[in-house]
């Protein structure tokens, strides 16, 4: 008979099994400082209509022309695994009516995304955010606060002179004027342009901007500025971002290239990357979207947030130092005991005195293999990296005691069975 196949994850997915307890621990670092600026998480669902992204973040983007996990449903109705967590976010605030609570709105999300590119280090198919937006506030004292916190985020995880791009998009009117100017700037470079490249200069030319082929990174040195084109409201709207970050002590870098790959941003952009990341350099990115939610057939509510790739934040966060030793001591915290019981007939009382280790705090797993010689029960506790080992027999039942022996210095103590638990519990935070 052929041998079954076996099952492999999805190309560019991953089984997250060693790095499951950083993404734990930055969730709960990102639970605990958000909610000190009073945001509050929600959860949406991983999938929604195909048209909402396609609305949303825009028909001439990457994310939705390429990358969309999308299909039919059986009703025939288009689906798609959701790419980012904006859109999303926006349907929610029309669909639960957000703008009848108190304004503005403040919330952050984590989960799955999914996009459909050619996976590599930093870049997969399953991906994780951590997210935020702020809705209903146009002006700049909500830009500064919302980097205030995202720096504050990354400061207490271990990051260290971390540099902020910064740029302004502009409003609809400017981008569209802006990218009259860069066409005609490109045109009689047409033919240098690579296919990419042109075919942008038709849908937006804005886009061109991020290449990163040198020689159109060349002929971009002499292109016109954006942020020389911005009307007078985003212009002064910049200036404040710019002037109220130095007040707190923000370092940032004016990027007049930085765009941003969808297309709902207005005014103020940004993104933080990480020369230690490799070629997926950017750890997170953001900006102000003051027409999504028209655009999805809302009012005209401004907005503002960025979103975190989870994936790579924790690769960077395992290379700090000071994180990566809270994680372990934390993970060391959470070892735990091993209850030996010797003898086939002793294994309901194991399970009673891991009970009681459990109910005093202390993690416990019980070893019930009783058939196996002893040495080979202790190894299988090594294995589980166990330190601590409660071991009884016989002769400790009738003695009412229990042995308490430490693996890594091979030391031992009798202790009295009548409130062992507590005595294990002292012993091991000692
Ligand atoms: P984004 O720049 O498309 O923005 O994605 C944010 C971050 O997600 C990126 O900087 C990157 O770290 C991570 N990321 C994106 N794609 C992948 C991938 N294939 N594999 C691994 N990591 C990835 C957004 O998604 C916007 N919704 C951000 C935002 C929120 N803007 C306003 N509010």
């Amino acid at each position: 008979m052929a041998a079954k196949r076996r099952f492999q994850t999805i190309k560019g997915m991953h089984d997250l099994v060693d790095k499951a307890p950083a993404f734990a621990f930055v969730e709960e670092k990102a639970r605990e400082v958000f909610s000190l600026f009073g945001y509050r998480e929600v959860r949406t669902p991983v999938v929604e209509e195909t048209e909402l992204f396609v609305r949303g973040v825009g028909e001439g983007s990457e994310v939705v022309g390429k990358q969309m996990y999308s299909f039919d449903d059986k009703k025939g109705r288009s689906l798609t695994l959701r790419p980012e967590g904006t859109a999303p976010i926006a349907r929610a605030y029309l669909q639960n009516n957000w703008a009848s609570g108190p304004q503005p709105v403040k919330v952050f999300y984590m989960g799955p995304y999914f996009r459909y590119e050619r996976p590599q280090e930093g870049r997969y198919r399953q991906f994780h955010q951590i997210g935020a937006e702020l809705i209903g506030d146009p002006g700049p004292y909500s830009d500064v606060e919302l980097l205030v916190m995202l720096l504050r985020f990354l400061e207490e995880l271990g990051f260290e002179d971390l540099e902020v791009g910064l740029n302004s998009v502009g409003d609809v009117d400017c981008r569209e004027r802006y990218s009259e100017r860069l066409r005609e700037f490109l045109e009689p470079y047409r033919d240098e342009l690579g296919a990419d490249s042109r075919r942008r200069l038709e849908t937006n030319p804005l886009r061109i901007l991020d290449t990163k082929t040198p020689r159109e990174r060349e002929l971009l040195e002499g292109a016109p500025r954006l942020r020389d084109v911005l009307g007078g409201p985003a212009r002064d709207h910049f200036q404040v971002v710019r002037d109220e970050l130095e007040q707190f002590g923000v370092d940032f870098e004016i990027d007049d290239r930085l765009v941003r790959g969808l297309d709902y941003y207005t005014r103020t952009v940004f993104e933080i990357t990480s020369a230690d990341l490799g070629a997926q350099n950017a750890i997170l990115g953001g900006g102000r979207y003051d027409g999504l939610i028209a655009e999805l057939g809302g009012p005209s509510v401004p907005g503002i947030g960025f979103a975190i790739g989870q994936d790579r934040l924790v690769d960077l966060v395992l290379k700090i130092p000071g994180a990566s030793a809270r994680l372990n001591a934390e993970a060391h915290r959470r070892q735990p005991v091993c209850v030996v019981p010797i003898g086939s007939s002793y294994r309901g009382h194991g399970m009673v005195l891991a009970q009681e280790l459990r109910a005093a705090g202390v993690p416990a797993i019980c070893e019930f293999d009783s058939l196996r010689p002893l040495k080979a029960r202790l190894k299988q506790a090594a294995r589980h990296r166990c330190r601590w080992i409660v071991l009884f027999g016989e002769d400790e039942l009738v003695a009412g005691t229990v042995v308490l022996r430490d693996f890594t210095n091979s030391t031992q103590e009798t202790i009295s069975r009548d409130g062992f638990a507590a005595t294990v519990k002292a012993r091991i935070s000692a």
